[in-house]
């Protein structure tokens, strides 16, 4: 077996699970995080996406014991109880909420490239998403909804940094 401790979400989790255990098992099979999704199963479609110390991967492509010791987000740790995340109020906004299969790694893609660039080219948008696939809906709402997040993102940092008027 091959113990592995790692941050998920924020909060530090142990588990004991055999040598072949991929990520994404780890994930949805032993921690009860359901959220990534399987699809294909070979680094496709993106239905897996997870972030891993700040970078997305591919969780069916990656061993549960290559994560040891680092820090995991999961679509699970974006909302908190009162709010949703920028990214996924902008997605609710522009009606491009996507299905549970695909929706998760395309936020989760989304949350990565605005963590980079916080104010993205359309172009460089539709570079983030490149490997996440979805055959049932266009691609137009979910750009238009990640430049609001980046607009609303921007504003929340600049309202944190800018100084208050002295009185
Ligand atoms: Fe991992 Fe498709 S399930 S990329
Ligand atoms: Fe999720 Fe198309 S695969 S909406």
């Amino acid at each position: 077996m091959t113990n592995v401790t790692i941050e998920i979400n924020g909060k530090m989790r142990n588990a004991s699970v055999p040598p072949e255990t991929t990520l994404l098992e780890l994930l949805r099979d032993h921690l009860n995080l359901t959220g990534a999704k399987l699809g294909c199963d070979v680094g496709d479609c993106g239905a897996c996406t997870v972030i891993v110390d700040g970078n997305l991967v591919n969780a069916c492509l990656m061993l549960a014991g290559q994560v040891d010791g680092r820090a995991v987000l999961t679509i699970e740790g974006l909302a908190t109880r009162d709010r949703l995340h920028p990214i996924q109020k902008a997605f609710e906004d522009h009606a491009s909420l996507q299905c549970g299969f695909c929706g998760p790694g395309i936020i989760l893609s989304a949350k990565a490239l605005l963590d980079e660039n916080s104010n993205p080219t359309v172009q460089e948008i539709k570079d983030a998403l490149s490997g996440n696939l979805c055959r049932c809906t266009g691609y137009t709402k979910m750009i238009e909804a990640i430049q609001e997040a980046a607009r609303v993102l921007r504003a929340e940092t600049a309202e944190r940094t800018t100084p208050a008027p002295a009185e």
